[in-house]
């Protein structure tokens, strides 16, 4: 039995929520460039631009529904007698959604805005607007609180103290390109641990796991989480 399971997810897991992954065939990062939209430059250079881009992904993500993958790591938590940690490179809030209660954003969260003049965090509305005022300094300096590339990943002491007392790391949904996260599954492998990966198909990383399980999320996650048992 493995009692302290530490679970990454990427957009993978959502993309049966009907919400687009970035690097699949027609993913978010063929229609938009990267530099334009996810980068402190890109929102230095046009944050109307930027504002529109995670405005249209907070209204998509507002509309979409967990799925069967998203609950069944839900059911994982509620019914497992160890921890489980969801660490998500997602900013929606479909595991919030499914029921799961221990989940760390690690590129932040569409629900969010973020002042770039106090760091003061709020409540994003539906859609914001460069020029918004900040509620606590008053600063038209309105951000989305999300992590863009050059930016450090939130929450990355507590990921890293919980990989190091895992007795399981499991990656679900996410294509091995993006680092802090493509890494965890080598600080798993040089700590003993376990590693077992959910894609629909080969990912990056799937090399480094001692497990893959192709197929669709919806499909392959409640299987595995039901062998787990309780
Ligand atoms: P990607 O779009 O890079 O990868 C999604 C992965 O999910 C791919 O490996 C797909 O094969 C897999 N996939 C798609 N549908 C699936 C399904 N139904 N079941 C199982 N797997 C499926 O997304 P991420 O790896 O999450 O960061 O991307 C990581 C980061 O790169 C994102 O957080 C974002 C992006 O740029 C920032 O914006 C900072």
């Amino acid at each position: 039995m493995s009692d302290r399971i530490v679970i990454l997810t990427g957009a993978g897991i959502s993309a049966e929520s009907g919400l687009g992954t970035f690097r699949d065939e027609g993913g978010l990062w063929a229609q938009h460039r990267i530099e334009d939209v996810a980068t402190p430059e890109g929102f230095a250079r046009d944050p109307a631009l930027v504002h529109d881009f995670y405005n249209a992904r907070r209204a998509q993500a507002a509309a979409a529904k967990p799925n069967a993958a998203h609950k069944a790591i839900a059911r994982l938590e509620a019914e497992h007698p160890g921890e489980v940690l969801i660490v998500t490179q997602n900013v929606d809030a479909l595991h919030e959604a499914a029921g799961s209660r221990n989940v760390l954003h690690m590129h932040g969260a569409l629900s969010r805005a973020l002042c770039h003049a106090c760091a003061h965090r709020w409540q994003a509305p539906e859609a914001m607007q460069p020029d918004d005022p900040c509620p606590a300094c008053k600063a038209p300096a309105t951000r989305p609180d999300v992590v863009w590339f050059g930016e450090i990943p939130y929450h990355m002491d507590e990921i890293e103290e919980a990989l190091s007392r895992a007795t399981l790391f499991a990656a679900i949904g996410t294509s091995g390109n993006v680092y802090p996260a493509a890494g965890f599954v080598t600080a798993a492998r040089q700590l003993g641990i376990p590693t077992i990966e959910f894609n629909l198909d080969p990912s990056e990383t799937s090399p480094l796991f001692d497990e893959r399980r192709l197929g669709r999320a919806s499909q392959t996650v409640p299987d595995w989480t039901r062998t787990l048992g309780s």
